[in-house]
């Protein structure tokens, strides 16, 4: 989807409950990462399950760009062979990585450890996110920046030859500024080490890995970690299964959770320890969720949820919870609007600066629908209408598929449709979003 794409508005309408059994699409943080390791390793890299929305095809463009050869053979299914570690050549032109901030964070570490000059950008969206998370790292390894005004993109990169390898304690717990460090780590000769505040998602870490990279983790200070890659490493194709998304999951699950009557089955989603944090919250909040068949799928653990509708009660969730469901506020204000009492979420500033201010764009959604909360900084107190929450407003989505997803399930669960301004930009990460939920009994539809 582009910015200059026309608008599609869409209507969701009230239901009674959500009945059926659905898979979603592969995990975007695996996707991106199994096309960047296949890129970068020697022979052939096969991908089942890939995630096929935009943000991961704009990696997929962005390796082939780099001289990998990224062919897809089936559905889900995409082969990659890759260049080696360091082996990556010069793009002719600009990368655009649409409005994608993984694609643009990570790929900026794989550049900062090549030697030549690329130019990154991407959407309206992704040129207003923050960049010097990663700039101020790579630069430390010998890469040099330029940049627009706040290090927003576009933004051109030239690589080290030879990166330096360092020591850094990440200042925000964020995974994308982790393996940006690691990546270009690899190219460095000795240990990169990453020390990070608390726990972020660890698919690089278990990624690399699988690709022959040597990684070690231990505890950190305070319940954090310390992660050392080695350098000069040498990475060889591997086959990559790809599971389900926990974050694409959440909204389905949140729909059937919240309303009385749902039964829902969703399969094969992946249950990293470090993904699942909504689920935790959503079953201390009461919500009926049964985890079943659990299993190991390409190192990754797997399970299918069955959910049943339940009443909900608000709860605090705790902030150092907030690395684990980091994208998954938006859906949790909707569960939270559902609940008996308040919902109260801490430490949550990094949602200033995903696809857009998640803070201030859920708090707009909530106010056009009569949903009473109060936000500060890094917090926001969602107030339970106990049952549905009165609806009937229109919900401002700023190019971001979690709110347009989050508010067209608050339309399934309110008194009264609720409207968004685009469903286009839900494409990132979840193609089929609305034909899917409409097969589980949602009445989502365009609007004239
Ligand atoms: C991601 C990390 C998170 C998350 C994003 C995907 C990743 O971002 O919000 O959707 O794949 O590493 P931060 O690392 O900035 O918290």
């Amino acid at each position: 989807m582009s910015a200059s794409a026309a608008p599609r508005p869409h209507v969701s309408s009230p239901i009674d409950a959500v009945q059926g059994s659905a898979r979603t699409p592969g995990d975007k943080s695996m996707s991106h990462r199994a096309l960047i390791f296949g890129a970068l390793a020697i022979r052939e890299t096969n991908v089942s399950g890939l995630l096929e929305g935009d943000d991961v095809l704009r990696t997929a463009a962005a390796m082939r760009a780099l001289g990998a050869e990224v062919e897809r053979t089936g559905e889900g299914c995409w082969r990659v062979r890759g260049r080696g570690v360091g082996g990556l050549s010069e793009p002719a032109d600009v990368i655009d990585l649409g409005n994608a901030g993984t694609g643009a964070r990570l790929i900026a570490g794989v550049l900062a450890g090549h030697p030549f000059t690329s130019f990154i950008t991407g959407d309206a969206s992704l040129r207003k996110r923050p960049m010097a998370r990663v700039r101020v790292p790579l630069e430390r390894m010998g890469a040099r920046f330029l940049s627009r005004t706040g290090d927003r993109l576009p933004m051109a990169i030239t690589g080290a030859a030879r990166p330096l390898p360092i020591e850094y304690t990440l200042p925000v717990a964020s995974a994308q500024v982790k393996s940006a460090v690691m990546l270009c780590g690899l190219m460095a000769p000795g240990e990169t080490t990453v020390i990070e505040p608390e726990p972020t998602r660890d698919h690089t870490e278990n990624m690399l890995r699988h690709f022959g990279g040597v990684v070690t983790v231990k505890d950190g200070p305070k319940g954090g970690r310390i992660v050392t890659v080695a350098g000069d490493a040498e990475l060889v194709g591997r086959d990559v299964v790809v599971p389900g998304d926990p974050s694409s999951a959440a909204f389905l699950v949140v729909a059937a959770a919240a309303r009385p009557g749902s039964d829902l089955r969703v399969e094969g989603v992946g249950m990293n320890p470090l993904r699942t944090g909504l689920f935790t919250t959503l079953r201390d909040m009461g919500a009926d969720i049964a985890v079943e068949n659990e299993r190991l799928e390409g190192g990754e653990p797997v399970a299918d949820l069955r959910v049943r509708g339940a009443r909900l009660r608000g709860v605090e969730v705790p902030p150092e919870r907030a690395p684990s469901m980091i994208d998954e506020y938006p859906i949790l204000a909707v569960a939270a609007a559902c609940a008996e009492g308040e919902t109260v979420m801490q430490g949550v500033h990094e949602l200033r600066v995903k696809e857009s201010d998640r803070l201030a764009a859920v708090a707009a959604g909530l106010e056009a629908n009569g949903i009473a909360h109060r936000a500060t900084d890094d917090s926001l107190t969602v107030i339970g209408c106990n049952g549905r929450p009165p609806g009937g407003g229109k919900v401002e989505t700023h190019l971001d598929h979690r709110i347009a997803m989050s508010f067209l399930v608050l339309g399934m669960l309110s008194e009264k449709p609720v409207g968004i301004d685009d469903v286009g930009m839900i494409d990132t990460s979840f193609p089929g979003f609305v034909v899917l939920m409409n097969g589980l009994g949602a009445r989502i539809g365009a609007v004239a």
